[in-house]
């Protein structure tokens, strides 16, 4: 019966993962996927994490199961972690998910059950992935329109042109901070204007969080979603350990609803219904690790200092990209990439550009030029300059 099976519509960061890794060149570099690379090119497991996983090692005397939501201890961390208190515990509804693309599925799947026509509005640059989760859930996602034409800035008149038309109930999809692929993020002002507008025609807002502790440091990056909310009466949230606590394959995130009080126990009894039908329990270990982490002041200090290490790190080979890009081509269309946040920023190269970047230089990045800045190190950095003037040329 499989003969009629169509083959997968291969998402593009999958793609390039495969093509990078059945490429024989030495000398190859990966700026596709977003994962952390220190200076000598490795991703290591973060002491913090280290020494919590021994912790649990020592300590931990069943893995038999917990409830559908997962670990509680877990979830009021995170929530501290995302909300900073901005709202009364007695709104939040939150489950664990494998990874923030569960979340962001699950969250889904929870718009789905009350509206299976909502339009999930997405910006117009954003995670290869979104669109297809957001489909593969029965919704439709529709484009708002999100960075600027020269590839440096927000179009703010554009995006708040474009959600002015939302109806109430359809789902506004933003990223709370590190924008994915742009590295453009909204202002408190633009936050506080976004707030208004979902105020004023009853679209909800859904956050996707998966680079807190990346752009401007733990708390600064969670503020558009404090001010959400705080200001309005639902907010859907998903978050992600990957990045930030380096758990990426340990597949760690939550799906979380801040509702009127009232409503709180429906949406935690339709989050773990959701989790019952397509995983059941959330894996716990890294979450675990999370909570053990977050819980103890030594070991949040220790997380704290790799984390804000990592920022440094990228906002850093940010800086030095764009003079080796100034100093290369003698452009400076390439500015805008110091003054951008989190992992990836889109660089202004044309579809024929990003492939001789792979084809002669053995440089992948996908394939509209989003380029995982934290994957440079010193070295790779003058290479990279290089390779573009000479794309370019
Ligand atoms: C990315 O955008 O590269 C990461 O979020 C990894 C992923 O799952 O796509």
């Amino acid at each position: 019966m499989f003969e009629i099976l169509p083959d997968p519509k291969l998402d593009g960061i999958i793609a390039l993962m495969q093509a990078f890794a059945a490429d024989p060149r030495m000398g190859k570099i990966d700026l596709g996927v977003g994962v952390y690379r220190d200076e000598a090119g490795r991703t290591p497991v973060m002491q913090a994490v280290k020494q919590a996983e021994a912790h649990i090692v020592a300590t931990q005397e069943s893995k038999t199961y917990l409830s559908l939501a997962g670990d509680t201890a877990f979830l009021d961390a995170m929530e501290g972690l995302l909300l900073g208190g901005a709202v009364p515990h007695a709104r939040v509804a939150a489950v664990g998910t494998p990874g923030g693309t569960a979340a962001v599925r699950q969250i889904a799947e929870l718009v789905r059950l009350v509206r299976d026509d909502a339009t999930i509005w997405i910006s117009a640059q954003t995670w290869p992935n979104h669109a297809p989760l957001i489909a593969a859930a029965g919704l439709k996602p529709r484009p708002y329109r999100y960075q600027d034409a020269a590839g440096a800035m927000l179009d703010r008149d554009g995006m708040f042109a474009d959600l002015a038309g939302v109806a109430p109930g359809d789902v506004v999809l933003l990223h709370g901070c590190c924008h994915n692929p742009t590295g453009i993020d909204l202002s408190v002002q633009d936050w506080a204007e976004m707030a208004a507008l979902l105020d004023r025609t009853g679209a909800v807002p859904f956050v996707d969080m998966a680079y807190q502790g990346f752009g401007e440091g733990v708390n600064a990056d969670a503020g558009g979603l404090r001010h959400l909310a705080a200001r309005l009466p639902e907010v859907l949230v998903a978050a992600s350990c990957s990045k930030n606590f380096g758990l990426y394959r340990e597949r760690v995130g939550v799906a979380m609803a801040i509702v009127p009080e009232a409503h709180k126990a429906r949406l935690a009894g339709a989050l773990a219904s959701l989790n019952r039908q397509n995983f059941a329990f959330p894996p716990d270990h890294g979450g675990r690790v999370v909570s053990t982490i977050l819980n103890d002041t030594a070991l949040k200090h220790v997380w704290q200092t790799e984390l804000e290490d990592m920022r440094t790190r990228v906002a850093q080979n940010r800086r030095i990209l764009a003079a080796a890009l100034r100093a290369e081509t003698g452009a400076s269309r390439f500015d805008a990439i110091e003054h951008q946040q989190g992992m990836f920023s889109l660089l202004p190269l044309t579809g024929a550009q990003v492939e001789c970047l792979r084809a002669d230089h053995g440089i992948y990045m996908l394939w509209d030029g989003r380029t995982n800045m934290a994957g440079l190190n010193s070295q790779t950095i003058p290479v990279l300059a290089q390779a573009i003037a000479k794309v370019m040329a």
